[in-house]
């Protein structure tokens, strides 16, 4: 939780670049969650003050769009590629052993805060579909065993 007079100042200096009027939502919405990494609830509010909007429409914009994230993305982010060549090479599936490896769902955070689980679309390097990016790296022709692995490399169980 951020504290309310510093979410204050920080807000303002990344909103008041932008008109307080209706259509620049989105784009302070975005702005923020580059500057915070998600939209904390402090910083909706600012937002509401500023665009005289009501606080619910604004959680109605930010969980409408998927871009949007409410909660602290954890320590690794992980990216499963679903674009057509990780598509056909068995996405799905890496994405199915991701979630139960780590017990969340795609758009997640662990509870303890080590992992978050994305969808997104191709990561430019189809030639080694299946992929997934962790933080900045990439790991490619992935079956399961080796899926467990990177993934056990990041928790520093080494296992
Ligand atoms: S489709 Fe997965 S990297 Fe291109």
């Amino acid at each position: 939780m951020m504290d309310p007079s510093e979410a204050k100042k920080e807000t303002l200096s990344v909103i008041e670049r932008y008109e307080p009027k209706d259509s620049s939502l989105i784009p302070i919405l975005q702005a923020c969650q580059k500057r915070f990494g998600y939209l904390p609830r402090e910083v909706m509010e600012e937002i509401s003050l500023y665009l005289n909007m009501p606080l619910s429409k604004i959680y109605g914009v930010t969980t409408f769009y998927a871009q949007f994230r409410l909660e602290p993305l954890g320590e690794h982010l992980v990216k499963v590629c679903h674009g057509t060549a990780c598509h056909v090479r068995g996405a799905d599936k890496i994405n199915e052993i991701l979630e139960n490896e780590l017990g969340i769902k795609s758009g997640d955070t662990t509870p303890c805060g080590t992992f978050s689980l994305e969808r997104v679309a191709c990561l430019g390097c189809c030639s080694l579909a299946p992929v997934i990016m962790v933080d900045e790296t990439v790991h490619g022709n992935l079956d399961r065993d080796k899926l467990k692995k990177v993934i056990s490399g990041y928790r520093g169980d080494g296992q």
